[in-house]
């Protein structure tokens, strides 16, 4: 069975301080929760000291984006190469980066092309803007993203898919629990045709946008949703844990 994933996203908050004081309080607060995989994804100045920071832990670590060049003359930019040794995860395609950074299909495509090919596991974003949704074309866009993004890539390889409608993203408007799970389930089914039914089987497809401790029950116990890609809420240790608490205890009821 899939094992759920909570995942923080810090965007671009926190100085090398306080990412050292966020992963110090994430980790003691954590214990031993087990079958949830914890993936914080802080900036990538701190990635080098959160990950000395999370040694021994289960806390696992990723990125926000990549350039997908492996090296050279591209002044300010990281290269998947130079993760491979820092993280396991690396968000592409995020809202974010498609409307203030131009990162469009074809860059997304490029850049999840480039992660996999160091063994680095995409978490590719996707998700209508608000119009979108209220002309009724979720599904039409949802479908064309994930075209676009994974055209030409035949294995996934521990890809992992986050739908994040854009109208919920850092709006304390998150979508419904069934809402989520209608659009996972028919990313879904997206996958069948692009790939297989195992492939759908297997892969992992979170919920984004205002996740909180308050709502995320009502995510995680969707059975299309397989946990939360957490913005805002992951910069507060307690809501993180709270998050990552509610997705073992769904584990260990489903489970057990
Ligand atoms: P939010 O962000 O939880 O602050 O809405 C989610 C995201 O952008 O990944």
């Amino acid at each position: 069975m899939r094992v759920p994933m909570i995942a923080g996203n810090w965007k671009m908050n926190t100085t090398l301080s306080e990412a050292i004081e966020l992963v110090n309080e994430i980790r003691q607060g954590l214990g031993q929760i087990a079958h949830v995989d914890k993936v914080i994804c802080p900036p990538f100045i701190s990635l080098a000291v959160v990950r000395e920071l999370i040694k021994g832990s289960s806390i696992k670590l990723g990125a926000q984006n990549i350039y997908f060049e492996e090296k050279g003359a591209y002044t300010g930019e990281i290269s998947p190469l130079m993760l491979t040794d820092l993280c396991e995860f690396v968000i592409i395609g995020h809202s974010e980066r498609r409307l203030y950074f131009n990162d469009t299909g074809e860059i997304t495509n490029k850049k999840i092309r480039a992660a996999l090919k160091v063994k680095l596991k995409p978490i590719l974003c996707v998700g209508e803007r608000l119009e979108e949704n209220e002309a009724g074309r979720t599904e039409e866009i949802v479908t064309g993203q994930l075209g676009a993004s994974l055209a030409g890539i035949d294995y996934l390889n521990g890809l992992i898919i986050a739908y994040e409608p854009i109208w919920a993203i850092g709006t304390g408007k998150a979508a419904t629990g069934e809402q989520a799970n209608e659009t996972i389930g028919l990313i879904r089914r997206n996958v069948v045709e692009l790939y297989s039914e195992r492939a759908a089987q297997e892969i992992r497809i979170l919920y984004g946008g205002s996740v909180t401790a308050a709502n995320a029950t009502e995510f995680i116990n969707q059975p299309e949703i397989d946990g939360a890609l957490v913005g805002g809420a992951s910069l507060k240790a307690d809501q993180f844990l709270s998050i990552v608490t509610q997705a073992a205890e769904i584990e260990n009821r489903l489970s057990g």
